[in-house]
């Protein structure tokens, strides 16, 4: 596992957007070979979509060929709704680029035939080839997308139910108030972020540093879901300072000396 630990969130953004304009560069795609990415909503990845949306506007990255897989959306929300991932999506990153409609996917939270939702999901990702790189965030208690702790670590897309203290968190994007937040969702599982060829996690600010601590120190657990990326062949961890304050100084100095020998 890689962990990228800078000083502050304006630097993790920059870092994971360079990445990222980086992978899709490289790869060269086209219109049969898109670089496919999985892609997050929250707080954290904010910055990083903002430095995206700049770097493409100066022609350094192009999303024409790029396919976009979001990780989860919340079941009973339209896409219209300002709180459903469609409307984030759309509002912070898909209309402000030249990606192509056509290439952009998101979890359907008002179809009635969840399985078949999920199902058709993984298949489209299948179709593409699979995901080059999944992006994430993760929760204060290191659930990933909507898989919180005791989610089968080897979990495909499918409806999942959230913990009171993932609705309590996220009670803040719903003015505060407890009761207009979701209680379900459509989410990727576990099985399907590992199965991309790669897969980054971003983490930002000291209630992250449990979960930070758990993932890149602890054993692998379902009760920590964050702790599957020790099993990835390909795994990147970009923390600030704050997120990365509750490992051993041992550990921030050994993956800091990694990475200033890298560059
Ligand atoms: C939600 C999302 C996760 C996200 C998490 C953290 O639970 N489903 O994908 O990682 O929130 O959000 P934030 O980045 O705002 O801390």
């Amino acid at each position: 596992m890689r962990v990228i630990i800078k000083a502050d969130y304006q630097q993790c953004s920059k870092w994971a957007a360079d990445y990222v304009s980086y992978k899709i560069n490289r790869s060269h795609p086209n219109s049969t070979h898109p670089f496919v990415l999985g892609l997050p909503t929250g707080s954290t990845p904010l910055g990083m979509y903002q430095e995206l949306i700049t770097q493409n506007k100066q022609g350094k990255v192009s999303f024409e060929h790029v396919a976009t897989f979001n990780m989860d959306e919340y079941i009973g929300l339209p896409p219209e709704h300002p709180q459903s991932y469609h409307y984030f999506m759309k509002e912070n990153f898909f209309k402000h680029i030249n990606i192509q409609a056509k290439n952009i996917h998101l979890l359907n939270g008002m179809t009635r035939d969840y399985e078949k939702e999920c199902n058709d999901y993984e298949a489209a990702i299948r179709k593409l080839g699979g995901v080059d790189l999944f992006i994430g965030g993760i929760g204060t208690d290191g659930h990933i997308a909507f898989n919180e702790p005791g989610s089968s670590l080897s979990s495909r897309t499918r409806i999942k139910t959230l913990r009171y203290d993932t609705i309590k968190s996220n009670a803040r994007f719903f003015n505060g108030d407890i009761t207009k937040v979701p209680h379900t969702t459509l989410t990727v599982g576990i099985g399907t972020i590992m199965d991309a060829a790669e897969v980054m996690i971003m983490a930002t600010g000291r209630n992250k540093a449990e979960a930070i601590k758990h993932g890149i120190e602890g054993s692998i657990s379902h009760m920590w879901p964050i702790s599957i990326l020790q099993m990835h062949q390909h795994g990147i961890i970009v923390c600030d300072e704050e997120a990365a304050s509750m490992l051993a100084a041992d550990t921030i100095k050994y993956f800091k000396e990694i990475e200033n020998h890298a560059s």
